[in-house]
């Protein structure tokens, strides 16, 4: 069995570190886009070739983690290889602390020292990094981004493909719109839109978020 990473990026380094502390037994291997770095050792993991060659491997014999920080893309690349019918695969860091109650789907990352509370849902191609504590009864939608050290309270729904910047709190019951930023260290206390950029504590709105938004600023 192969374990492939998409994305040789610091995105793909942590996934990396995190299946290795793991203790995962299948064989690490990165797929990038960019041709410069086949072959190239990332994390003493070798990067062997493009989303074409991982198209072509036994479905059978490989699952794959997309571990790309834009949301959009993470999401697409999603899609596409589960077309191909290769599993996505959860990329659990063993510290994270997971109540039995919590419904996890595929493809997602969580970091060392997570909490995830009672009764949470999680989707599918999330990310929730080092330290963040989501509460009970949550639901985290596809493709959200819950970055290091944020505290999500109970009951509070994260839509696709929303960013939680680092070390936010989401006051409980609210609800973060589709694709919406929250700046780091925020202290949000109303729902947020779709596509808005909110910051600061009590949170405001700063900019509401175009089709071009570049999802650099906030990685
Ligand atoms: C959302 C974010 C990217 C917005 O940054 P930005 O729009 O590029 O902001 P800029 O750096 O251009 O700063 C614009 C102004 O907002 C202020 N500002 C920026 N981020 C702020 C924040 N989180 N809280 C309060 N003020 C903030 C700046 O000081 C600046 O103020 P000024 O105009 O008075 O000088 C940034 O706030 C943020 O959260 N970055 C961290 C992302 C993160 O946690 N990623 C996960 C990494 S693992």
């Amino acid at each position: 069995m192969k374990a492939y990473i998409f994305g040789a990026g610091a995105q793909g380094r942590i996934v990396h570190d995190i299946l290795v502390d793991s203790g995962i037994s299948a064989d690490i291997l990165f797929i990038d886009e960019d041709p410069k770095l086949f072959n190239k050792s990332i994390n003493g993991s070798k990067v062997v070739g493009d989303l074409r060659y991982l198209l072509r491997q036994d479905p059978t014999q490989a699952q794959i983690h997309i571990a790309l920080g834009n949301p959009i893309l993470r999401l697409r690349i999603a899609e596409k290889i589960k077309r191909h019918g290769i599993p996505l695969l959860n990329v659990i860091h063993p510290s994270a602390v997971i109540m039995e109650t919590v419904v996890l789907g595929t493809g997602n990352m969580i970091g060392a020292n997570v909490v995830i509370n009672s009764n949470t849902k999680i989707g599918n191609t999330t990310i929730i990094n080092t330290a963040a504590v989501v509460e009970h009864d949550c639901i985290i939608k596809d493709g959200a981004s819950i970055s290091p050290s944020v505290l999500i309270s109970g009951r509070v729904k994260v839509e696709v493909g929303a960013f939680i910047c680092s070390s936010a709190v989401i006051l409980p019951r609210r609800t973060i719109g589709e694709y919406a930023v929250v700046a780091a260290g925020s202290v949000v206390t109303k729902n947020v839109e779709e596509k808005t950029l909110v910051m600061g504590s009590p949170a405001k709105v700063v900019e509401k978020l175009g089709k071009n938004f570049d999802w650099r600023r906030v990685l």
